[in-house]
């Protein structure tokens, strides 16, 4: 019989890990982890569990989910379900999972975008998915332009009040739709916890308003691809490798994204962090949690070494303005 799972003794042990999330009672660890890739029945059941366990002996106590990641879409949440019953069953208490629903998931009418009925039918199929009684996040994964925004907020507090779902979060929506939904989701007795949008040294929209917008309405912020899907790593400098996100036929990075323009930023960037003590990626992630509106940054990973390799991030989060200064001038 295989031995069981016991999770490091001194996981916990570093309280300068984990922080507030908003105006919550809630601290994320500083770096959590999605599975949006590596966790569909495409992929390695048994490299994904070690990822999994690796992650919790290292303190990471946030996983992502949402209804559609695998591929299939709801791969990921039936894996994530067998390994949560295998390895971490008796740690339910100890950690955070989130999944969403907004991208289409089943077909007819009926599921994609916001209505409430589909958020709360696909909410109870994600349940199932991962054997859970409930989720401790529950997102609307993006706004729709075309169901009322009070009948989408109104599915997420049900969601709450029926047990399913101890917080609700939203993803993707612009500052001023962040604002009206957080009004709402106050005065349904269900405040927003958190916001997650795409963001790193390649895609900087939030920095104008949206975190303001957050920090007013003590909303935490959960940027996702903090490395622009690898592309912020050394990944990508010497050619793309065959089991490299951008080398797979499923996955969302396409090699025709990966200009001259963007590798020629990446090589400046990588001579930077270098010049830091650090990997391309420990920089970035380093630069995204450099604002304290930011709670955790929301990696991805297809191996153990890459979550190690990140974490050590963790150890140097300052920059002297003349580095970020030179970060701007790359970007620009
Ligand atoms: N709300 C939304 O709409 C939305 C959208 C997208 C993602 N998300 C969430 O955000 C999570 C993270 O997204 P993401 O996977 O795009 O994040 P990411 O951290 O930007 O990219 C992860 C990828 O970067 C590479 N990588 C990671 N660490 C590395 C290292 N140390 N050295 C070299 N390469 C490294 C790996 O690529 P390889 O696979 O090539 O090794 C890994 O799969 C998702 O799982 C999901 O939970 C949410």
């Amino acid at each position: 019989m295989a031995t069981p799972y016991l999770p490091a003794a001194d996981r916990y042990e570093r309280p300068a890990l984990y922080r507030r999330c908003g105006r919550s009672g809630v601290k994320l660890p500083l770096i959590s982890l999605g599975l949006w890739h590596n966790f569909g029945d495409v992929d390695v059941f048994a490299t994904g569990r070690a990822i999994v366990r690796r992650a919790f002996d290292l303190g990471i106590t946030h996983f992502d989910l949402a209804n559609n990641y695998g591929p299939p879409p709801g791969s990921a949440e039936e894996n994530f379900g067998k390994l949560l019953h295998l390895d971490l069953a008796a740690h339910r208490d100890e950690l955070i999972i989130s999944t969403k629903a907004g991208y289409s998931m089943w077909q007819g009418p009926y599921g994609d975008w916001g209505s409430r009925k589909y958020l709360l039918a696909s909410l109870d199929q994600s349940l199932r998915r991962m054997g859970l009684d409930y989720v401790d996040i529950f997102y609307s994964h993006r706004p729709d332009p075309e169901t009322p925004l009070e009948e989408t907020m109104g599915a997420l507090a049900h969601a709450v009040r029926s047990g399913k779902a101890l917080y609700v979060g939203l993803s993707n929506y612009r500052p001023a739709d962040t604002a009206r939904a957080a009004q709402m989701l106050r005065e349904l007795g269900t405040p927003c916890l958190i916001h997650q949008p795409r963001y790193s040294m390649l895609d900087r929209w939030i920095e104008p308003q949206l975190l303001d917008v957050l920090a007013q309405e003590g909303i935490g912020c959960i940027p996702f691809s903090p490395l622009a899907q690898g592309l912020l790593t050394d990944r990508y400098l010497a050619g793309i490798p065959a089991d490299a996100r951008a080398g797979k036929p499923h996955g969302f990075l396409k090699a025709a994204g990966i200009t001259p323009t963007i590798l020629t930023k990446i090589e400046k960037l990588n001579a930077l962090a270098q010049a830091r003590g650090q990997s391309l990626a420990q920089m970035a992630l380093a630069w995204v949690l450099r604002d304290p509106r930011v709670t955790t940054a929301l990696i991805g990973a297809s191996k153990v070494s890459q979550l190690e390799n990140n974490l050590v991030a963790l150890s140097n989060l300052n920059f002297v303005p003349a580095e970020l200064v030179q970060i701007d001038a790359i970007l620009a």
